[in-house]
């Protein structure tokens, strides 16, 4: 099979003299079975005209945002979805620092802003440009959203100035996109995940609630969206940025969280309740503010619906995954857990001491029915990727074939 069989690429070209080599890539990706459209900048234009690019890949390239014809064919938001990568070669230093800053004032940085599909972008510029602190700031905060960074290459350059800044070859960009459609663990796989604390209203100033500040249920999301999965973050209260290509669904409560987590669990392959949920709420909420008159007073608290042990009992359960946040006797309670609420999988991590809500770096154990394994002290983010690890070893093993077929995105 070819690299690149039904992959749909859409390449973006902009104004670069490494834009001749594009024409090459368009070639080489076709020969890998890819289906390629081609998306220029003006400046790009400037280098090779669109017209070689269309003979190349069979399809009219496009230029401008409000082209009406090009428009009424295929939206720019119809090009962004369908996509399943896009690779922006050769990329430019203006265009780069755009995409870092979420600009979208032409045809591709719109669409990239608009996808959900993997971005790879090759870099092409004089090297002194490629050196400038503010480059290499833009290429950093690329890097951490997870979009990957090609190259690039070393050597002499168009200008006559020697060193980093060269396009890579046609073939190294080919090589790159087919190893990061291999390693997309999730791809195709829908994942819903849960992250965050809950409130509970008291009155309408006060609400009960917990430390948790989304941090983990944020890094599996993204470490995710990294892996291939399409992911829906059911969020409760959190100062953390939205993390780009994820849809997030913002809740309060454990009630508003619960209806989140049913309407949209159908669709899911995986579930992974990270969130914080409070065990309990008011029984009834005061409608106006309490007053400081008596010298003690008592909330009654009724349960909440157990969303994670609901979502295992559900008729065609997804593959589910739990967290234990324990004080003491971590392993005991989080295997009592895992059997309870019947989980696939729980991650268990020690809370309290200035450990687990709110910190960076945790360590958990993740149990199932009959193993663990522990994953040492490390940021979140790492956990999050060795975590998807685990899970993806445990979901594929168990749900061959039937549960591919039965969860497509
Ligand atoms: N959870 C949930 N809904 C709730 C309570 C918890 O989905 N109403 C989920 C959490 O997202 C987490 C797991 O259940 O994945 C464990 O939460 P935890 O509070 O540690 O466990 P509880 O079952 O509430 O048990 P306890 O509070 O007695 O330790």
């Amino acid at each position: 099979m070819k690299g690149l069989e039904q992959k749909r690429i859409i390449l973006g070209v902009t104004g670069g003299i490494a834009a001749y080599k594009s024409a090459e890539l368009v070639r080489r990706l076709m020969e890998q079975g890819a289906d390629v459209q081609v998306v220029m900048t003006t400046a790009a234009c400037e280098f090779i005209t669109p017209l070689t690019f269309q003979a190349l890949s069979g399809h009219p390239v496009r230029c401008e945002s409000f082209d009406t014809s090009s428009e009424a064919a295929m939206s720019h938001i119809e090009l962004a979805r369908w996509a399943d990568a896009v690779l922006v070669a050769p990329c430019s230093a203006n265009t780069l620092a755009k995409i870092a800053g979420g600009i979208a004032d032409n045809l591709l940085t719109t669409l990239i802003l608009a996808t959900d599909a993997p971005l790879l972008l090759a870099p092409a510029m004089n090297q002194q440009m490629w050196a400038q602190s503010t480059t290499a700031e833009n290429v950093n905060s690329l890097a951490v959203k997870g979009i990957k960074i090609l190259g690039p290459d070393i050597g002499e350059q168009a200008c006559g100035d020697l060193g980093a800044g060269r396009m890579l070859e046609p073939d190294q960009l080919v090589d790159a996109l087919i190893q990061s459609f291999q390693h997309l663990a999730f791809a195709g796989q829908r994942i819903l995940i849960t992250a965050g604390p809950t409130r509970e209203a008291i009155d309408p100033v006060r609400f009960l609630s917990n430390r948790s500040s989304g941090k983990m249920g944020y890094a599996l999301a993204r470490a995710a969206r990294e892996a291939g999965a399409a992911v829906t973050l059911i969020s409760g209260p959190s100062v953390l940025a939205t993390p780009a290509g994820i849809d997030v669904i913002s809740v309060e409560t454990a009630a508003e969280m619960h209806s989140a987590v049913m309407a949209h669990i159908s669709k899911a392959g995986i579930f992974i309740g990270c969130a914080a949920v409070a065990d309990y709420r008011l029984a009834e909420p005061a409608s106006e503010k309490l007053k400081k008159q008596a010298d003690s007073i008592q909330l009654t608290l009724v349960k909440n619906a157990d969303i994670l042990a609901e979502v295992a009992a559900l008729p065609n359960p997804p593959f589910t995954v739990g967290f234990a946040a324990e004080t003491s006797h971590l392993i005991e309670n989080a295997r009592e857990k895992l059997q309870r609420k019947h989980l696939n999988l729980i991650a268990a991590n020690q809370v309290g001491d200035n450990q687990g809500f709110d910190q960076d770096d945790n360590e958990l154990t993740v149990i199932w029915q009959d193993g663990q394994v522990e994953l040492p002290s490390s940021s979140k983010n790492q956990l999050a990727k060795k975590l998807l690890e685990i899970i993806a070893q445990h979901y594929f093993q168990k749900s061959q074939p039937e549960n591919n077929e039965k969860h497509p995105t």
